[in-house]
């Protein structure tokens, strides 16, 4: 790669991100069940109908999978603990699970690597999605509490906390796109969704503060919306997309309020005395969390009900998710949050999937070696703007459960061989570790 560590800020931190449920494996361990196994089981929702109940199997290789990290001389290890395994019904604790993040927390540390810690990365328990999930006000309280009792076993540990991953897809993607777990098609859900998520982040950093916890964060995943021509129509399209998909987030967090454009189609379907919420929600953060991954080509479709636009095929290079490779959004959103906030930025997620296929025991990956150096160059262009840009956390360090797409999607630094569970380190793997290691 065209890069070394003396290219980065002294104390710049690489990492590889997980999630639980894409990894873990589950149910068992006390872990109770959650809306993905069970979407998972509608039809058409996922490929091949395949849930999280294995995945990579990590609950049992953690320790082998941690060596990985470590021998691949990363600094970081972004991972999530799961709300189903700590508590099952969403309510009462599962001391086996406590103890599972706590051998993970003492594991990552023992390698010399920094535990950084996500606390919903989508297995919302079954118990809270039959009470209507994130469309209810109570699961955003129910969460400050979760919150409170992992961090009470591992937050003494653990280098930063993120409280929620990606609170569009939770949201929008999850009840207007039906895409997620649960899959809905419903804009009143979609708009509670999206107010009730941020303010499970809110109530959760005041909890953690209180208990003294520092570092505290949100990771917020952003799509670049540009027009699909130079047509009216089609530029007041990519700006709605835009304040939906990123400033809401965004604005939300750094100043209390939600986008005009956004709220006045959500405006009718949102909870009561939602306004009453936003000081919390925008209360202080010490760091944000960049996912960033592709661009969006939006078009104005009038036909359609609010907010009438759709994403049309784009002309770039593609990853094998059919997303378009476009580094300079990279740049765009570290300046943006940077902008918004004037906080430390972190690069939580960017990767890529691919076909990999293992052959005589080695991947041959040079498209994402490509992809990573083209995105490290775009996040050192930010720094050089003057972003302070804490790490990168390439994802993913596994092949893993791609939510609705299943094993299908490749995204790992390290390849998945599902029936055997074998993992043999790709191309990427060992390019990065001489960049990071010289
Ligand atoms: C992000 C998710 C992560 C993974 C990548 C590809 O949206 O946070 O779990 O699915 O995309």
């Amino acid at each position: 790669m065209n890069f070394t560590r003396a290219d980065f800020p002294e104390g710049f931190l690489f990492g590889a991100a997980t999630a639980a449920y894409q990894i873990e494996g589950h149910g068992f361990g006390g872990a109770g069940p959650t809306h993905w196994d069970s979407f998972s089981k509608g039809p058409g929702n996922v490929v091949r109908g395949e849930d999280g109940a294995v995945a990579c199997d990590h609950y049992h290789r953690y320790e082998a999978d941690l060596d990985l990290l470590q021998a691949g001389g990363f600094d970081a290890y972004r991972f999530s603990t799961s709300w189903a395994r700590v508590m099952p019904d969403g309510r009462t604790v599962n001391p086996e699970g406590l103890d599972f993040y706590d051998r993970l927390v003492d594991a990552t540390l023992e390698r010399g690597l920094k535990p950084f810690q996500t606390l919903y990365h989508w297995e919302l328990p079954s118990a809270l999605a039959d009470r209507g999930g994130w469309a209810n006000r109570d699961t955003a309280l129910a969460f400050a509490d979760f919150s409170e009792v992992i961090s009470a076993r591992i937050g003494d540990r653990v280098a930063s906390t993120a409280t929620i991953n990606e609170p569009w897809c939770v949201a929008w993607l999850s009840h207007y796109l039906g895409h997620h777990a649960p899959g809905l098609r419903d804009i009143r859900a979609a708009a509670r969704a999206m107010h009730h998520i941020l303010l499970a982040h809110g109530l959760a950093v005041e909890r953690l503060r209180g208990m003294g916890r520092k570092e505290l964060g949100i990771v917020l995943n952003f799509e670049r919306a540009l027009p699909a021509s130079e047509k009216a129509a089609d530029v007041r399209a990519a700006d709605l997309q835009d304040q939906i998909y990123n400033r809401w987030f965004l604005e939300a967090i750094a100043h209390g309020r939600y986008p005009e454009g956004a709220l006045e189609g959500l405006a009718p379907h949102m909870p009561q005395g939602w306004q009453d919420d936003m000081r919390l929600i925008a209360q202080p953060i010490d760091w944000v969390g960049v996912n960033y991954y592709t661009r969006s080509l939006i078009a104005a479709a009038p036909e359609t009900p609010w907010p009438s636009l759709t994403a049309v095929e784009g002309p770039l290079p593609k990853t094998q998710m059919g997303w378009e490779i476009y580094p300079e959004g990279l740049h765009h959103f570290l300046l943006r949050a940077r902008d918004a906030l004037g906080l430390p930025v972190h690069v939580t997620e960017n990767g890529m999937a691919w076909a990999d296929r293992l052959e005589d025991g080695r991947v041959a990956d040079a498209e994402r070696q490509g992809f990573v150096a083209d995105h490290l160059a775009a996040a050192r262009r930010a720094i050089a703007d003057g972003v302070d840009l804490r790490s990168f956390f390439y994802w993913s360090l596994l092949d893993n459960y791609e939510w609705a797409f299943g094993y299908e999607k490749r995204f790992g630094l390290v390849h998945v061989d599902f029936e055997t569970l074998e993992r043999t380190p790709k191309a990427s793997y060992h390019a990065l570790k001489s960049a990071i290691t010289r």
